[in-house]
């Protein structure tokens, strides 16, 4: 998956978590991921999917009271931790943000925020943004995937 943008359809949640295994394939230390979609469109199950392919510790759920989960980087050498966001609750609080200290995470791991679009991309150059899609009639799942400038 070397091109900057693509489009998949997901009819499964496995589905959803070997997009994940894929996208962690191009993601690197510094890397910073931004999932959108409604309300369960499977932002989480994609965030498995990426923990997957990293090779990660700990189980990625759906924190409830949590609002950044570290996982540390897996025992393979170069392999890199990662920090799951869920912005949901942030509701924009850029201060409540600021405190997550996101931009240390992103010296030596890669950063996924569920709900993250139009509120953390300053925080990298260029970020993956990955748009969760659900038909609501067919229930028809897909995602849209592209790299995106800061500027
Ligand atoms: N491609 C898919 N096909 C069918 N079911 C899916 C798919 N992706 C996820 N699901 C299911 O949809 C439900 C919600 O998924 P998930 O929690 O990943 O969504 P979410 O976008 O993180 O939700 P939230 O907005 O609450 O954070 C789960 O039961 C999950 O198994
Ligand atoms: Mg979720």
């Amino acid at each position: 998956m070397s091109d900057v943008r693509g489009h998949r359809v997901l009819p499964t949640v496995e589905d959803t978590e070997a997009f994940g295994r894929e996208l962690a394939a191009q993601l690197h230390a510094g890397d910073l991921v931004v999932l959108d979609g409604p309300l369960g469109a499977g932002k989480t199950a994609l965030t498995r999917g990426i923990a997957a392919g990293l090779g990660v510790q700990g189980r990625v759920s759906s924190p409830t009271f949590i609002i950044a989960r570290q996982h540390r980087a897996g025992s393979d050498p170069g392999s890199v931790g990662l920090v799951h966001v869920d912005a949901y609750r942030l509701g924009g609080d850029l201060d409540e943000l600021d405190a997550l200290d996101l931009d240390t995470d992103l010296d030596d791991a890669v950063v996924v925020v569920e709900w993250g679009l139009g509120v953390v991309e300053h925080l990298a150059d260029r970020h993956l943004r990955v748009l969760l899609h659900r038909e609501p009639e067919s229930d028809i799942r897909t995602a849209e995937w592209e790299w995106v400038s800061a500027n």
